[in-house]
């Protein structure tokens, strides 16, 4: 299965009732496997969760540690951009050079690259002090 297709079949799945705005991520992590997310909302808003954070912890609790590749799909009028938190996420499991790809429902795309989407990201070398 393609990334693309994982993404949008998990897409189906999203709870979404407040926001009304399903979104389906899927990644390749580096051993192959494809895992996948969709968002979780909560009546009580900031405990719901994104998409690329369900995929995220799916990769986790199978035992891959690595991100080779992630792709979000949502029905946005462009590219559905992963929010600020998800980029950070992300960030913590792949590679600099990774593709991210964006996609609308109807087909659109945009490709770019971690390091693209979290420039001068925070990472466990600001926490050394010697
Ligand atoms: N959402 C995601 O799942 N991933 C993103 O990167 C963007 C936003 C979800 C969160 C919320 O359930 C809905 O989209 C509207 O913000």
């Amino acid at each position: 299965m393609s990334l693309l297709d994982a993404a949008k079949a998990v897409r189906e799945n999203a709870y979404a009732p407040y926001s009304q705005f399903k979104v389906g991520a899927a990644l390749r992590a580096t051993s192959g496997r494809i895992y996948s997310g969709c968002n979780v909302e909560n009546v009580a808003y900031p405990e719901g969760t994104c998409a690329e954070a369900g995929a995220i912890a799916a990769m986790i609790a199978s035992g891959d540690r690595r991100v080779a590749e992630v792709l979000v799909v949502a029905n946005s009028p462009s590219p559905v951009p992963p929010c600020g938190g998800c980029r950070q996420k992300i960030a913590e499991f792949a590679d600099e050079d990774v593709k991210v790809t964006l996609c609308t429902m109807d087909g659109r795309q945009r490709v770019m690259t971690v390091a693209e989407l979290l420039p001068g990201r925070f990472d466990s070398s600001h926490m050394d002090r010697g």
